[in-house]
């Protein structure tokens, strides 16, 4: 069994484009289709919500089509056989991770399948169509409903958690993220200050790749499960 005892794994949009959905930057990806200023920002969200609804309208949609590929289910699979702590933080906002079994896990930039009302902040589960007509099922009132999104210029998700546990983390694996977008780019840094290996698996080097201890480049499909693997049969 590995010698690691406490395993970070950060994903993004790479560990889910074999399930279908697409990436971001990578060529044809969402920020080729849509302006991230006009549909994931509070400003673009003021200026047109109708917009920004249809484009997670359409993302919850595609959910629905999709499956966890070998990946997901690897991961899964690490945190049910190995005997340390695995904690799963994901920048990725679908919910293949909980479908292929994965239980310790962090949505740092939110949930697809989550909404909350910018009246009263209450927040609830929604696989549904969302629209500025939708009154708030907690305070009633319609118009102010929003995906659960961290948007650009806002806050991530559990970040003292996060910190907390790349302090902590002796192996920092880092899974399909191009390392473009901060805070998520500098887990790497930290972790690797903090003495832990740090791995990159990717479909091909990411910005970031040079931070990294070891870096196996290859379809997550493939690179994945192999490396987990490796993790549970030394
Ligand atoms: N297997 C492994 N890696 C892959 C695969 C694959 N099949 N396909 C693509 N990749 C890699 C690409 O090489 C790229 O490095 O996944 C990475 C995807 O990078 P991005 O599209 O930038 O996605 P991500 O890094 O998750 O973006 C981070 O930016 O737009 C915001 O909030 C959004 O969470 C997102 C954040």
């Amino acid at each position: 069994m590995s010698p690691y005892r406490r395993i970070v794994i950060l994903t993004g949009a790479g560990l889910s484009a074999e399930s279908g959905l697409a990436t971001f930057r990578d060529k044809g990806g969402v920020w080729a289709k849509y302006d991230y200023r006009e549909v994931a920002t509070p400003e673009g969200f003021a200026r047109n919500p109708a917009l920004v609804h249809e484009f997670y309208n359409m993302r919850r949609r595609d959910l629905k089509r999709v499956a966890p590929n070998a990946a997901h289910k690897a991961l899964a699979r690490l945190e049910r056989e190995h005997p340390g702590e695995i904690l799963v933080v994901t920048q990725n906002v679908d919910n293949l991770h909980e479908a292929a079994g994965s239980q310790n896990l962090l949505h740092m930039h939110g949930e697809l399948t989550k909404v909350f009302c910018t009246n009263c902040r209450m927040g609830c589960s929604w696989t549904d169509e969302l629209s500025i007509d939708i009154a708030c099922p907690t305070c009633g009132k319609a118009g102010g409903m929003r995906p659960d999104i961290v948007w650009f210029g806002e806050i991530p998700y559990h970040m003292e958690a996060i910190v907390g546990a790349l302090a902590r983390a002796d192996l920092f694996i880092s899974i399909g993220t191009s390392g473009n977008v901060y805070p998520a780019s500098g887990f790497v840094a930290e972790a690797k200050t903090n003495g832990a290996h740090t791995v990159e698996l990717n479909l091909e080097p990411s910005e970031g790749v040079t931070m990294f201890a070891e870096a196996i480049h290859g379809p997550a499909s493939q690179v994945v499960p192999a490396y987990v693997e490796e993790l549970l049969a030394d």
